[in-house]
């Protein structure tokens, strides 16, 4: 019996190994670099130490950007109106890249250490079932000769102690976080509080916009078919053109900033709500160009429609389902919708606030002659009229049948 375990060299994930090494498995450890500050080497040095038969670690930061951070870019993607989905979007890339190393190693099992209350359970495992339909997942934290066990962090030490796990050497965070390339999420502990005001040294990819610089970064940030090709910074010329370099600048600006910090209550799948702070610096900016060039850009009937599958495709991810057919259709819709999103944004980043200055596009529908107080473009005032009138038709109607019947 061969499992993959989605190993973080944490104390859960450990003692998780640890177990189920008891329980008869061989277990093979898998980490996926999403762009989380980790010792990966040191990682792989512990796993093995505490009876990894292998320790596998995937640099996914490549396709975590170009696959599923892109596709959300070009959707507008803000769950429930403003999580840009940080978490949500790495776990597919992460279940991805796990179940091919289950594949590989014929492993028939898969095992995680997200508790049974949240999304990442959620997300892990459809992932796993939907790219891989004879998987087995196990997952412990659902697992009543797990969880009864190990009731609270003491039990995770006794453990630890007794089975040679090393403790962590700094004490536990008041929070829980989630880290990747996008955004780092702090949930729990004293965050549970939704009235907790959440301390300025949690953050870690942004400066609180009060101690961000003085001076503003303008940008240039150049679409390619509803994706970020370029970006220029106006004060030093720095250009990045690579996927991946560039969302690493932008986050580089955000960050140095204070671009990107939310602290909201959110609506689990599961059912409840809860309540999380994410500091998003580049996607943050990627939204805001990306909103600016569509609207410039698209047909305004066609993007109503597209703001719906926005959404929709917002939801799909949120909710764990990257690989199921809807999404695969919102998120064909929505790329093909992007044909001729192209163009250039140039944009302030300043003091946790990001303002567009200016765009220009050769797609754009913006007609200045049309719209101009000045020139009469192809445009006849007296239409107005009649075109203000039939749109009154309804409106008078309901007037009179309002005062007719007083009601
Ligand atoms: N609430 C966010 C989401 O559902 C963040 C989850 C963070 N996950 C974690 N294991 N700390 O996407
Ligand atoms: C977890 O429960 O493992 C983290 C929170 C979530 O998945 O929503």
């Amino acid at each position: 019996k061969t499992v993959v375990l989605a190993y973080s060299g944490g104390l859960d994930t450990s003692c998780i190994l640890v177990w189920l090494k008891e329980q008869g498995y061989n277990v093979v450890a898998f980490c996926a670099n999403v762009g989380q500050e980790e010792d990966f080497e040191a990682a792989k040095k512990k796993a093995l130490s505490l009876g990894a038969i292998k320790m596998v670690v995937s640099d996914v930061r490549r396709e975590f950007v170009e696959e599923f951070i892109w596709p959300s870019i070009m959707a507008n993607g803000l769950y429930e109106d403003r999580y840009p989905n940080g978490t949500a979007l790495a776990r597919p890339c992460i279940a991805r890249a796990m179940i091919e190393v289950a594949k590989e190693e014929g492993a028939q099992f898969v095992a995680h250490g997200a508790t049974g209350k949240g999304n990442d359970q959620i997300r892990f495992e459809l992932g796993a079932y939907a790219l891989h339909p004879t998987i087995q997942v196990i997952s412990p934290w659902r697992l009543p000769e797990f969880y009864n066990r190990f009731m609270g962090r003491n039990d995770l030490f006794e453990y630890a102690k007794v089975n040679g796990i090393p403790l962590p050497v700094t004490p536990k965070s008041p929070w829980s976080m989630d880290a990747n390339l996008m955004h780092i999420s702090y949930e729990s502990g004293i965050l549970e509080d939704p009235n907790t005001h959440a301390p300025d040294d949690m953050f870690q990819m942004t400066v609180s916009p009060e101690k961000a610089p003085d001076t503003p970064t303008i940008l240039e940030i150049e679409f390619k078919q509803g994706l970020p090709v370029r970006v220029l910074n106006k004060g030093d010329g720095t250009e990045k053109t690579e996927p991946l370099d560039l969302f690493l600048y932008c986050n580089d600006i955000g960050g140095k900033n204070g671009v990107g910090r939310i602290d909201i209550v959110e609506n689990r799948f599961i059912g409840m709500k809860s309540r999380g702070v994410y500091e998003t610096p580049g996607g943050t900016i990627l939204l805001a160009a990306h909103l600016e060039i569509e609207v410039f850009t698209l047909d305004r009937e066609v993007r109503k429609i597209k703001r719906e599958l926005d959404v929709k495709f917002s939801e799909q991810v949120y909710r764990g389902h990257w690989f199921s057919p809807e999404c695969e259709f919102t998120r064909t819709c929505i790329a093909n919708s992007q044909q001729f999103v192209e163009g250039v944004v140039t944009l302030k980043v300043y003091k946790g606030g990001v303002t567009v200055l200016g765009r220009s596009s050769k797609y754009s529908l913006y007609n200045e002659n049309l719209v101009s107080m000045n020139v009469q473009g192809d445009y006849e005032p007296l239409d107005a009229g009649g075109f203000i009138k039939i749109n009154a038709l309804r409106l008078r109607e309901y007037r009179r049948l309002r005062e007719t019947t007083n009601s």
